[in-house]
């Protein structure tokens, strides 16, 4: 989509989360830590990194808010929903990722991030029994009551933009139908039939937010903006969206790891993926119908990178194999194993194994905060539609997959697009090549 120079980041922006659970609390205390000089945000690209601006002589190596307005740290706003009534502080304690002393410091300011109720349907996450749900009589309803819930947040807090970022539990899968998502007149009248096994409460949320003025971003694996119906919404109204699933963990180091083999010409015959997690992520995805929708995210991410058609030698029906492994002792330190068999010269076998302790939501939390800035630059830079760019921080990118576009999940090339994006809003050229 052709961008203009972004407008000015005046004013607050409001981030409203779908889900205050483990991720949205550490993304949330993460930013309320460092705007007092208590915490810093480490993993954010939009407070760290430096990007090249101009070339030889005139290059330069920019903060991001030095090649683009942005809202500072202090400008933020939040709210939330949640299927459970605990307020953002009672969430972050019970989700036990930070320490208590990381979020004592912020306890006023947590206490006062209250979740409104949420627009759940039981069916769509059986392992979830909260009570702070909303009645709704049909999906309809559930969008007027999402949309009331925007309009009041904003006038309320007095944010000038809102973004809402949907950080809740993955739901069951549901395909693209064409049927009902192919156009938005489908899907408005699916909402209103209330075709409730095929628009997800996700899509209302979604839904509210475009028709509210405010950019949508599925943190998620979730269908919800990946349609047809969304994609001509999100035109129609002008808004930039952004999907699916943030790239934390075992996907990153896919992402990253598969380049090595892809460049060196070496043969792959299998890549088994299996991690243990105990976290609350981890029970809803204990249910196979929900770990479907995961299971289709994560496994997208190789074929794009190493591509049978453009070397059938190396890299034809290589096998690959996701699991995630419910684990309550973990909680949030997700441990990750992957078990790569390449082959080298001559066709003789190698191995690869790579065990990665990490903190699920530690990882997930700068991207929070990246997407959300970002997708608000894009906003403010006339952008719209699915934004490719920010496909750097998401396992699943979004792409038009009705006209066979293939995404770039490659975090390389991934980073060459987010940068181009961030000098073309800034008034830069994008000036570097995707190889
Ligand atoms: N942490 C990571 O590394 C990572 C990576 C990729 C994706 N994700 C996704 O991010 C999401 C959040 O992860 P988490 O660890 O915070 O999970 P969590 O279970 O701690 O929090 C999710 C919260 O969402 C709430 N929720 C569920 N459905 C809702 C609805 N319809 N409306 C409002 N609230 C709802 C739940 O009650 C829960 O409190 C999950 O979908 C997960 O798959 C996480």
């Amino acid at each position: 989509m052709a961008s203009t120079t972004a407008k000015p980041a005046t004013g607050k922006l409001g981030i409203m989360v779908v889900g205050l659970g483990a991720v949205s609390t550490t993304f949330i205390t993460g930013v309320l830590m460092a705007r007092k000089g208590l915490a810093k945000p480490v993993g954010s690209t939009t407070q760290y990194d430096r990007i090249r601006v101009g070339r030889g002589e005139n290059k330069k190596y920019l903060k991001v808010d030095e090649i683009v307005s942005m809202p500072k740290l202090d400008d933020i706003v939040f709210a939330a929903w949640d299927v459970y009534p605990d307020n953002a502080y009672e969430s972050a304690i019970h989700a036990e990722v930070l320490k208590k002393e990381d979020i004592e410091p912020v306890r006023d300011e947590l206490l006062a991030i209250k979740p409104l109720k949420a627009a759940f349907d039981h069916n769509y996450a059986k392992r979830l029994d909260g009570d702070n749900v909303k009645q709704c009589a049909t999906r309809w309803d559930m969008v007027e009551q999402l949309r009331e819930d925007i309009r009041r947040f904003k006038a309320e807090s007095g944010a000038e933009r809102i973004v809402v970022l949907w950080a809740a539990s993955t739901e069951i899968y549901v395909a693209p139908d064409m049927k009902y998502h192919g156009t938005l007149a489908t899907l408005e009248q699916a909402m209103k039939d209330n075709e409730t096994a095929y628009i997800a409460p996700s899509m209302c949320y979604a839904y509210a937010a475009l028709q509210e003025d405010a950019p949508f971003i599925m943190g998620a694996p979730n269908t919800t903006v990946d349609i047809p119906a969304m994609w001509e919404l999100a035109d129609q109204k002008k808004l930039p969206i952004a999907g699916k699933d943030f790239k934390t963990g075992q996907t990153l180091v896919k992402s990253g790891f598969a380049p090595i083999i892809g460049t060196r010409m070496l043969g792959l015959s299998g890549w088994f993926s299996t991690n243990i997690l105990g976290n609350r992520d981890g029970l809803v995805l204990d249910e196979p119908a929900n770990f479907r929708t995961k299971e289709v995210s994560k496994l997208s991410t190789l074929e794009s990178i190493l591509v049978a058609e453009k070397q059938p030698d190396l890299y034809t029906n290589y096998f690959h194999k996701v699991r995630i492994n419910y684990y309550p002792p973990r909680n949030d330190n997700k441990e990750g194993w992957d078990n790569i068999d390449i082959f080298g010269w001559m066709g003789y076998p190698m191995q690869i194994k790579i065990n990665f302790l990490c903190r699920d939501s530690i990882l997930a939390a700068p991207l929070c905060l990246d997407l959300c800035l970002l997708i608000d630059l894009a906003h403010r830079a006339g952008r719209y539609g699915t934004q490719r760019f920010l496909s750097f921080f998401l396992k699943s990118p979004m792409h038009d997959y009705t006209k066979d576009e293939v995404p770039v999940n490659h975090l390389f090339q991934q980073y060459v697009m987010l940068k181009n994006a961030i000098r073309e809003m800034g008034g830069y050229e994008a000036d570097e090549e995707i190889d």
